[in-house]
């Protein structure tokens, strides 16, 4: 079996006045962790939308998997950033918030299984947040929270992790947890692509990068060819390889 995970090829997109993407390019295989960074507004959530079938590229393909979006969205699984706090009484436990995520694969109306439980509390173990299983969700701090989000992710056995700045607005310590988490994730053979505002935490755990520059293009490069300096030059906008 042929280990690609993610074919972008030529992606364009514009909203009605703005031009976002101009024919990205990128390709990932299984337990690839492609950082994607670039100032605010570069569109890296716009990229993260397009590959989740949120929006539909101008031009171009985006192939997961060996295929479509409708045909491999078993195997991805996206963590957004940080909703708001929930209300402190919001009617749902952790275990629910978690479990709420299979209702996809089963539809609705069909109850729970024992092993849709175990399923509930393997991806809770996996966070570490086996013993707040029975709390309100809205009882746990910001950091707590998010990592029921990715719980919630993981319940559904994904292959491909999306991640747009899980880490926004989460306090220090947490944020380290979390990274570390992911670390872990990625190291047993699961894909990621995240984005974050904090880059050199994002060099730290990617081999991949995709650069948003300051005019709109992009770089995509593999970190074993990567100083920082170069990356600084890139995200100024300097050609390196392309278009020079
Ligand atoms: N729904 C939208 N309609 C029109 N323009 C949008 C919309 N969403 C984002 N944009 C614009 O597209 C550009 C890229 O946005 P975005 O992908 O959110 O950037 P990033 O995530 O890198 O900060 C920005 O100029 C932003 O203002
Ligand atoms: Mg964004």
């Amino acid at each position: 079996m042929n280990n690609e995970v993610i074919n972008v090829e030529n992606l364009t997109f514009e909203y009605t006045d703005t031009a976002v993407l101009k024919n990205v390019n990128f390709k990932l295989y299984k337990g690839d962790f492609l950082g994607i960074i670039g100032a605010n507004g570069a569109g890296k959530s716009t990229l993260i939308k397009l590959i989740l079938n949120l929006l539909t590229p101008d031009s171009g393909k985006i192939e997961l998997f060996g295929t479509d979006f409708a045909k491999a969205r078993k195997k991805i699984g996206y963590v957004s950033q940080k909703a708001n706090s929930f209300n402190s009484d919001f009617p749902a436990t952790v275990k629910e918030v978690v479990r709420a995520n299979l209702f996809a694969e089963k539809g609705l109306f069909k109850p729970y299984t024992k092993k849709d439980d175990e399923k509930v509390l393997s991806a809770l173990e996996l966070v570490g947040m086996t013993q707040y299983r029975n709390k309100l969700i809205g009882s746990l701090s910001g950091g707590e929270q998010q990592r029921v989000f990715i719980a919630r992710a993981l319940v559904r056995e994904p292959e491909l992790l999306l991640m747009d700045e899980p880490t926004v607005g989460i306090d220090a310590k947490s944020v380290h947890d979390i990274m570390e988490i992911i670390k872990n994730l990625n190291r047993n053979g699961m894909t990621i692509i995240m984005t974050n505002h904090d880059t050199p935490t994002l060099l730290e755990v990617s081999n991949k990068l995709l650069i948003f520059c300051e005019h709109g293009y992009e770089e995509f490069v593999t970190m074993s060819d990567l100083s920082l300096e170069r990356i600084s030059d890139i995200l100024a906008g300097k050609r390196l390889h392309k278009h020079a």
